[in-house]
């Protein structure tokens, strides 16, 4: 795939101050309470711990049933901050009037009996300060007495409550690191509650990553431990690509074998060895007719002169979807990435390339993803996620709005309607930094606005994490659901080395200081293939900030992006010049070069030097 930035037409509107999303910092804290009713057997315990950054939290709790069996509960806690705000909750229906948040019980986790345990969370958004809540009750009994019953255990007493004050959470500055966020990663068990109780196997929960295991995909893993240092990373969660009709049955590009049956019997197997955790598998959905239609690096096989959208819906989206809805796969969670940069082409590329013309006038994108959304969202442990390109193609006003209208436009026109969406991902196979972690796009130098710098170009974003939560609040405005969750894809985008700045440029040249500040080391924001100086990213983890369903990785680090030179293949793929370095570069990267390592093989392919590049890098990072 290929990702083209288009910059929009400046604008002078001042947008909406956005999130300061550019830190994890970890403030966790444990309030436990007990408490028992003398009337109704009512005893509780509810545990309560919260990462936070700057503006956002991402809390979980556990509730623990010491009275009677209960068939239905609602819990309510009031927020001791008039600022705290839930934003997107799961395992329970949220809501919130003033400070007082009730959470009710779902059919699946509605009945608790005595001794059980069960978990929900929400992610949430703060203001001056983000103390813990502590007066939790349980139909309206306080969770903070004894146990009645001679069955309850004396070791929940209310004397574990003083400890956990509410004074500790926002002590935890913008400024510490990403890599001491929490541990949430889909390829670690969810350890963060010890009475942790995931929902059903095959349950659709709001988000599939939460309290999940990753797969780890044995072609891209074997790959990456033959590589020096690579068995450090080869057991992270990365995708499995569906990227020709033929990948369905014996494995996509390059040195990959597994076909998708392959794939998700090793997910049930690597199910079964996990234990409890239930287990989130990636794949790819990528061969729509025309595809990649403003670029040659991952053209694909089917062209919609040729019937391709017939083919696409009976030999590549039908065969999919019967493999997908086996019984056999039912317990796991099976997450599709929709079409990398096919929606976002229509908006910017349609005009100047002809392939992009042809998907849009014929209607093969748009019929072609809702045939995907209507076959893949009615498997009910299937989980769609459109892909919505990244921050350098989109984040200026005159394509953003156009791309939001777009996306409800298709939503809109499946059998489900907005429902048959669970969320979007950006940065899919890019390497736009997560955070911008010395400027913001409220940043001014010397009175101008960074947004005027030749980097950011008038964008109203300057990094993924910003647009992220950008686009989904413009996506819940225009009528997706709350539940909507954004995945962005850290595999490469982490740019750490000797090349990373630790601090923000003192210069009081806007363009300078920009340049001398920015994390994301790229000659130009819209160049895309195999950058040289990328490294790996944040690891996959879970709800890492308000409203994103979790880092993802679905670029295995180390298949190329495409190649420079015309190598004879029977993938569709073409010879790219933004793959060669020493090509200048057109008016979607302005005239500049195209940063690309050299010597790159096909898209899909092993490249080592890319993978060892991405792993020395890294950031945070690998040791
Ligand atoms: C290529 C695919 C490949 C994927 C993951 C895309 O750019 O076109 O063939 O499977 O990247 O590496």
């Amino acid at each position: 795939m290929r990702s083209t930035p288009r910059p929009g037409a400046v604008s002078s509107t001042v947008r909406r101050g956005l999130v300061a999303a550019a830190v994890l910092a970890i403030g966790s804290t444990a309030a436990v309470a007990t408490a028992t009713s003398a009337s109704a057997a009512v005893s509780c315990k509810v545990t309560y711990s919260a990462s936070q950054w700057q503006g956002g939290m991402s809390a979980n709790l556990t509730i623990q049933n010491l009275g009677d069996a209960l068939s239905n509960w609602t819990l309510t806690f009031t927020f001791p901050n008039s600022g705290q705000k839930v934003a997107q909750g799961w395992s329970a229906n949220w809501s919130q009037s003033g400070s007082n948040v009730s959470a009710t019980a779902l059919d699946w986790n509605k009945s608790l009996a005595t001794g059980a345990s069960t978990s929900l969370g929400f992610n949430g958004t703060w203001t001056s300060s983000n103390p813990s809540p502590t007066d939790f009750k349980i139909n309206g009994v306080s969770c903070n007495g004894t146990p009645q019953s001679p069955s309850q255990s004396p070791s929940q007493s209310p004397s574990r409550s003083p400890s956990q004050s509410p004074s500790q959470s926002p002590s935890q500055s913008p400024s510490q690191s990403p890599s001491q966020s929490p541990s949430q990663s889909p390829s670690q068990s969810p350890s963060q509650s010890p009475s942790y109780s995931p929902p059903p196997p095959g349950t659709h929960v709001d988000n599939p990553y939460s309290g999940a295991t990753g797969y780890v995909n044995p072609d891209w893993s074997r790959s990456a431990s033959n590589e020096p240092g690579g068995s450090k990373i080869a057991n992270t969660s990365t995708a499995v690509w569906l990227d020709r009709i033929a990948a369905i049955s014996s494995g996509s590009a390059g040195q990959n074998s597994m076909g998708l049956r392959d794939h998700l019997d090793e997910a049930v197997r690597q199910d079964a060895a996990n234990g409890s955790a239930p287990l989130t598998i990636q794949v790819v959905i990528y061969d729509l007719p025309n595809r990649d239609c403003s670029a040659l690096a991952s053209n694909g096989e089917l062209k919609i002169a040729n019937n391709g959208l017939a083919r696409y819906k009976s030999e590549y989206i039908d065969v999919i979807a019967g493999i997908m809805a086996d019984s056999k796969y039912s317990n796991l969670r099976i997450v599709t990435v929709i079409e990398p940069d096919s929606l976002p082409n229509l908006i910017t590329n349609v005009s100047n390339f002809q392939a992009c013309q042809e998907a849009q006038s014929s209607g093969a994108y748009v019929q072609g993803v809702q045939y995907a959304l209507n076959k893949l969202h009615a498997i009910r442990n299937v989980y769609t996620y459109i892909d919505a390109a990244h921050h350098a193609w989109l984040g200026w006003d005159t394509n953003f709005g156009p791309v939001v209208n777009l996306f409800h436009q298709v939503a809109s026109g499946t059998t489900a309607g907005v429902n048959s969406v669970d969320g979007f991902i950006t940065n899919t196979a890019n390497f736009a930094a997560l955070s911008e972690p010395y400027f913001t796009i409220n940043t001014s130098v010397n009175g101008q606005s960074v947004r005027q710098s030749k980097w950011v170009d008038w964008n109203y974003y300057v990094d993924e994490q910003t647009f992220a939560v950008g686009l989904r609040n413009a996506l819940v405005a225009k009528g997706f659901p709350n539940t909507l969750g954004m995945l962005i894809d850290t595999s490469r985008n982490g740019w750490g080395g000797s090349a990373r700045p630790t601090k923000a440029s003192t210069s009081t040249n806007v363009d300078t200081f920009v340049n001398e500040s920015r994390v994301d080391r790229r000659i130009h924001a819209g160049n895309w293939c195999n950058q040289s100086g990328a490294g790996m990213g944040e690891r996959p983890r879970a709800n890492p900030a308000a409203g994103l369903d979790a880092y993802v990785w679905i670029k295995p680090p180390g298949e190329s992006d495409g190649a420079s030179a015309q190598i004879p293949n029977d993938e569709g793929k073409g010879a790219d010049p933004m793959c060669d370095p020493t090509y200048h570069g057109n008016s979607l990267n302005g005239n500049n070069l195209s940063g690309a390592l050299a010597g790159a093989p096909l898209s899909g392919h092993w490249f080592s030097a890319q993978f060892q590049q991405l792993l020395a890098n890294a950031y945070p990072p690998i040791s």
